[in-house]
Formats: C-alpha cells, structure tokens, sequence
C-alpha cells in the first residue's frame, strides 16, 4: 500500500485495492481530493475474490468532503452485486488482510479519531428524532458510525434519517416504536439484530412535569415509568451484553437534573431519572474494566423542541437560558470514558451532585422551590 499517494477512480469505476489505498490516501496525507494517479486493479495484487469493480455513487456533490465520498464507495463496493460474476464482495472479514484493514478503519472515523474501534459499527439512538437526540445522531454519525434512529414520529423520524445520510454518507435504520409499549425493548432488539451495535445512548425522556402527582392519571405515570425506567433497564441489558463480551462499547443513559432530589411536581419524573442516574452509575461499577464505557449525562434546560412545548404549554414565553443540544451532544460524546457522570455545564462534571451538602428536606424544598420558579 502507498501511503500518501493520490489515487484516480478511473472510469468512474473502483476497485478493491483502489478503496483500500483511496482510504489510505486520504487518511495519511490528508488530501482533499481523490485524484491523479491509478492504482492497479486488485487482481494484479494477486487477489481473485477482489476483482469485481463497483459502479461509483453519483459524483460527488458540491461541498461533498472527500471522505463522504469515499464511504459512499465503499458502501458501494459492499452492496452492490460484483461485475463479471464475481457475486457480491466478501464481508469485511472475508477479505484479504491487506484490504480489510483499510476497509474495517473506513467503517468508522480514522481518519480524525479512534472512535469506530471504539463504539462501531452502529449505534442506536432511542429518541433520535429531535433535540438533543438528533444532536447525538449527527455528532455519531460525523464520526463515521451507521445510526439507527428510534422514536414515534415518522415524517420527523424519516426526515432526520434523509438528512443524516445526505450529510455523512452513513447507514441510517430508522425504527418508529414507541418506547413506552410494554414490548418495546423487545421490539427494538428484533429490529437491530442483524446489526453489531457498539454505541447505545437512550435518550427519550423528558415529561411535562410542573404538574401535580394526583393532577395526572396512574396510567400517565406508568407508561413514563416503562419508558424512562423499564424500556431503559430492558435495552441497556439487551445491547449491553454483547458489548461486555466484546470487551468495548458504550452506554449512554441521558437523565436529569430532577433526579438529585424530590420536589413538588417532580414527581415521578423526577423519580425515574433518579433510577437512570443510578442505572448507569452501577453499570459503569460493572462494566468499566470490561472495556464498555458508561455515562449518565445530567442536563438541566436544554434548548429542545420537546422543553419548548412544554413551557408554550405554561405559557412562559422566554425560556430564559438554555444549553444548546449540540454542545450537549458533543460533550457527552468527548467524555464518553469520563463516568460514571457527566454534569454538562456543571464547573465540576464529574463531581457530587450540588445539592449535596444540604440535608434531604432542605434540598427537597430547595428543588421544589425552583422548579416552581422555572415552571410558573
Ligand atoms: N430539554 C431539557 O431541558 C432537558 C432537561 C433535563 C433533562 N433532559 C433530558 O434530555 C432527554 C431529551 O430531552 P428532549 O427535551 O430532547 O425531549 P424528549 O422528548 O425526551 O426527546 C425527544 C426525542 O425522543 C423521542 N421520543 C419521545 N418520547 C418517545 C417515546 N415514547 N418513544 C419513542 N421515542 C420517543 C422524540 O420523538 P417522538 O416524539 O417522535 O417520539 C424525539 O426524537 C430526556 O431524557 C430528558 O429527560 C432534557
């Protein structure tokens, strides 16, 4: 393999060996462009079973990073049946060692970061949709992972998907499920089977809250019970098990400020993001020295389409200062292996809660206090 050599897609064409040295090309010398010289075809390296040459995908688009493209190839050199009866190329493992090493690091993103090693293949996002959900899915997807996109709404759903792929060239599943079905983790399972899940952020959580206990119905606290808390516990077991025996992955549990103390309308969410805190901090205790990374990431407001229509709901008109998703996103993804918690925009991120040094009641009217005050 040349390292640092441009290579030509010849005849809108690529082979095996091009992809492989088009990857090197590009990740070691940092070229922009793929362009200039030919490589020889595969099947001069002495290689049957990397004949085939692929149709290229369109060209690139205006704007396109060249690594976009690239993956695109290679998604293209995987799915799409070989020319000249060759059949359809070999999964990664079946490939010669010379070309599977650059392949398998294309999958994800050496060319900045070692985090395909890390948390590929794919990822799933449980609330991927929108807010701080689809930051988690754009800043994953940047980083070269295929994402599956899980949440009820589809035009929401399908558009985020459309614009995930557009943008980073990266598989994207899309799975509409409502997580708090009692089947829903099972379902999810079912729809991710065929998929290596390296990276799993449960993100869909947030409720109305500001209501009264008694002001809801038993059904209405149940079912955010078995989203926030039963759907959670289910799934975390469920993608949690292959990564412990693969020895890498991570888990993402996004709580809550509610869950460091009780307070009047807090209730039951505050109740089950108390569990999700606790959840990820024991699976962190268990998981650490096998290799997965666990975080509970605490926000507090966060500029989310779910947060402002809840607070038009209230009638608040400024929702005063919030955190903006994609820095929450990106913070969680870069402290990935700093757990069990991440406190964003806490001067201390991974330190004590901050009500901490108050006695239970008074931190309980203290949360009741400001909640009320956020609320309205
Ligand atoms: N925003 C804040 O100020 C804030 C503050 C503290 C903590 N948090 C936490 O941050 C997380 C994200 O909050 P968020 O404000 O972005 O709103 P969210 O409503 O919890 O999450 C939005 C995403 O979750 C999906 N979703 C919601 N309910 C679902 C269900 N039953 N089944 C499947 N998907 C579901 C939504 O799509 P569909 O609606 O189409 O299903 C959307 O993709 C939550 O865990 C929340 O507790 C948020």
């Amino acid at each position: 393999m040349s390292h640092g050599r441009r290579v030509k897609l010849v005849d809108n064409a690529l082979s095996v060996a091009q992809v492989g040295s088009a990857v090197d090309a590009v990740r070691l010398a940092g070229s922009p462009g793929l362009v200039e010289e030919t490589v020889p075809a595969a099947v001069q390296h002495g290689s049957g079973a990397s004949r085939a040459e692929v149709p290229m995908l369109p060209a690139a688009e205006a704007g396109e990073p060249a690594l976009v493209r690239v993956r695109r190839c290679v998604r293209a050199a995987r799915d799409v049946p070989a020319a000249a009866g060759v059949g359809r190329l070999p999964p990664g493992d079946a490939w010669p060692t010379r070309f599977r090493r650059p392949l398998n690091r294309l999958r994800g993103d050496d060319v900045t970061t070692p985090f395909m090693d890390a948390y590929g293949p794919w990822a799933v996002i449980a609330g991927g949709s929108d807010g701080v959900g689809s930051a988690f899915a754009h800043k994953i997807a940047a980083r070269g992972l295929d994402v599956v996109l899980v949440a009820r709404r589809v035009p929401v759903l399908e558009a985020s998907a459309a614009e995930i792929r557009e943008k980073y060239g990266v598989r994207v599943r899309t799975v509409a499920l409502d997580l708090s079905v009692p089947d829903a983790a099972a379902d999810l399972a079912k729809a991710t089977s065929d998929l290596e899940i390296g990276l799993f952020v449960f993100n869909a959580g947030s409720d109305d809250a500001g209501v009264p206990f008694l002001h809801k119905n038993v059904e209405t606290h149940a079912s955010l019970i078995r989203r926030n808390c039963s759907a959670v516990m289910e799934t975390a077991h469920h993608f949690g098990a292959p990564m412990t025996a693969r020895g890498h992955g991570g888990l993402i549990l996004v709580t809550s400020g509610a869950a460091w103390a009780g307070g009047a309308t807090l209730s039951v969410y505050g109740a089950t993001k108390a569990f999700d805190l606790l959840l990820a901090e024991s699976l962190w205790a268990e998981w650490h020295e096998a290799g997965v990374h666990v975080l509970g990431l605490v926000l507090g407001r966060t500029d989310t389409p779910s947060l402002r229509r809840t607070l038009k709901g209230k009638g608040e008109a400024s929702p005063g200062e919030l955190a903006d998703p994609n820095d929450v996103a990106e913070a969680a993804l870069e402290h990935l292996a700093d757990g069990p918690v991440w406190i964003y925009g806490s001067a201390d991120p991974t330190g004590a809660s901050p009500l901490g040094m108050l006695s239970r009641r008074d931190a309980v009217l203290l949360m009741s206090r400001s909640w009320s005050a956020k609320s309205g």
